[in-house]
């Protein structure tokens, strides 16, 4: 028997259909548009800084936030809560042995932590670590340990319009050259990151993974995962990678288990809770991570977790073994994407995971990026509809040690979907919103940083408009739609 079977429409017009139903619901506010420029003028333009009560659609993130079932939240009733040997760690610790196979785990108290550890028990000054693609929390703590990222994409990972169903691809020719050019000895590991974030939410295949394995395997290096958003990269490989089609989930999950040496993941996004942890059948890998997991998480049967998040994520976590729990999340983005793309809207294609991503390069491209676009944009789609995105542009990157700017390769802004949370009207004004704004566009003006923390900036840093844009996008919405909603 197939294990998905695609549901038709008698219309012809399909659209995502949600296998869940909604039974807890939040009540939302959508302020006047006089006092979201306030909101966000308050907030130093940094939708960081925002009041959640003060936004209507909060795509910020889907980290921690996605929609709990009904079977997680129960299971959190019956955690057995004790400092050490709990058996609600037992349970998690099971349930991550049956689906990646790994002998060990250690918990951590989200995915960053786990990149703290890692980084303390390998790197050292002078190291270089190659890896698709960075993520802003795992190149800061490299940093900090004085290694340095080097990232293998293929160029099609920044080609901001494609059709290349895997731009989360590693090159393994620029592997072997990397590894020729700096030897084993300064390559401590190699990062893989599933559903890989800063481009896009784009996916690799198990066909690059396996590749990638081999050569690391060959040069007894180290392959870390990176399973954060991991559900998503399963979803890929089964819908765009031919081989997997008529393979299940659960087997798939298995064969990218076996195809790394390490595994990490923020479970505030794999397994719909909150919390992290890393698997390893490694045993000179776990005593190498493990005596760290005290002294900076928590005992090895919590690691700073809560027994209750726990619990939620080893039932979500079999969540995530469904195909139709895991296709919401990329349904919905490509929905958006393709509504969006078909009003001539610039966004990243392929429709990826974690969130529909807008290139704020081409949206704005009367800004330079020293006027921080993809910033701008957040702050101008927040005053046109009271939505929440994140920049993942220049302000998401560090300074060079000089002290100039790092321009990034790409200027977005992120707006995630987490799972199972907005409806589809919900995605339609947000479709309806964006696209007033691109009508809108040569009004957007950029922004200047008033406040600039040192280390990832964008989480607390604070931003000015250079000019008196943003009065003048308030009067045109007004005029447009005569009032101020
Ligand atoms: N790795 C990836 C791929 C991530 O997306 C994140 C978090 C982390 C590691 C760090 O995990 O937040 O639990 O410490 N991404 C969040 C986001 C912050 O909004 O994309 P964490």
């Amino acid at each position: 028997m197939k294990d998905i079977q695609e549901i038709k429409f008698y219309s012809g017009e399909a659209c995502p259909l949600e296998m869940h139903k909604v039974r807890i619901v939040q009540r939302l506010n959508l302020l006047p548009i006089e006092d979201r420029v306030k909101a966000v003028n308050g907030a130093g333009n940094n939708t960081f800084l925002l009041q959640n009560k003060d936004t209507y659609l909060d795509m910020l993130t889907d980290s921690g936030v996605n929609a709990m079932s009904d079977l997680q939240l129960s299971a959190m009733m019956v955690a057995d809560d004790s400092y050490a040997g709990s058996a609600t760690y037992e349970r998690l610790e099971e349930k991550l042995t049956e689906l990646f196979g790994t002998k060990y785990f250690l918990p951590a108290h989200q995915g960053r932590a786990c990149e703290h550890i890692f980084a303390k028990a390998y790197i050292k000054d002078g190291d270089v670590i190659p890896m698709n693609y960075h993520f802003t929390t795992t190149k800061a703590h490299i940093g900090l340990q004085g290694g340095k990222v080097l990232e293998l994409y293929y160029p099609e990972a920044l080609e901001v319009d494609s059709d290349h169903p895997f731009k989360g691809n590693m090159s393994p020719e620029r592997l072997l050259e990397t590894i020729a050019e700096y030897g084993v000895d300064r390559i401590p590991f190699v990062r893989m990151e599933a559903g890989t974030n800063l481009i896009g939410g784009q996916p690799f295949s198990l066909a690059n993974l396996k590749e990638v394995y081999a050569i690391c395997k060959a040069n007894k290096i180290p392959l870390i995962l990176d399973a954060s958003l991991l559900a998503d990269n399963l979803y890929f490989i089964k819908v765009r990678e031919a081989e997997y089609r008529d393979v299940g989930i659960r087997e798939i999950t298995r064969e990218v288990a076996d195809n790394t040496d390490i595994i990490y993941f923020s479970a505030r996004k794999l397994g719909h809770a909150r919390g992290g942890g890393i698997c390893t059948s490694d045993h000179d890998a776990y005593m190498r991570l493990r005596d760290l997991v005290p002294l900076f998480e928590g005992f090895l049967t919590y690691g700073g977790m809560s027994v209750r998040e726990i619990e939620a994520i080893t039932v979500g976590m079999e969540e995530t073994m469904d195909y139709y729990m895991i296709n919401q999340g990329p349904e919905f983005i490509k929905y958006m994407v393709d509504e969006l793309k078909k009003r001539g809207i610039p966004v990243i294609t392929p429709a990826g995971g974690l969130g529909c991503h807008l290139d704020a390069m081409r949206f704005l491209p009367h800004l330079p990026q020293s006027e921080y676009p993809a910033g701008a944009l957040g702050s101008a789609l927040f005053i046109a509809g009271g939505i929440r995105g994140m920049e993942r542009g220049t302000i998401s990157e560090e300074r060079e040690a000089d002290g100039s700017e790092h321009y990034s390769n790409m200027e977005l802004l992120r707006l995630a979907l987490p799972r199972r949370v907005f409806t589809l009207s919900q995605v339609n004004y947000a479709i309806d919103r964006i696209t007033w704004l691109y009508e809108n566009r040569d009004l957007v003006g950029g922004l200047k940083f008033t406040e600039e923390p040192k280390v990832l900036r964008f989480f607390v840093g604070r931003l000015a408009p250079v000019s008196d844009w943003q009065e003048k996008l308030v009067a045109k919405f007004k005029a447009d739609f005569g009032e101020s909603l």
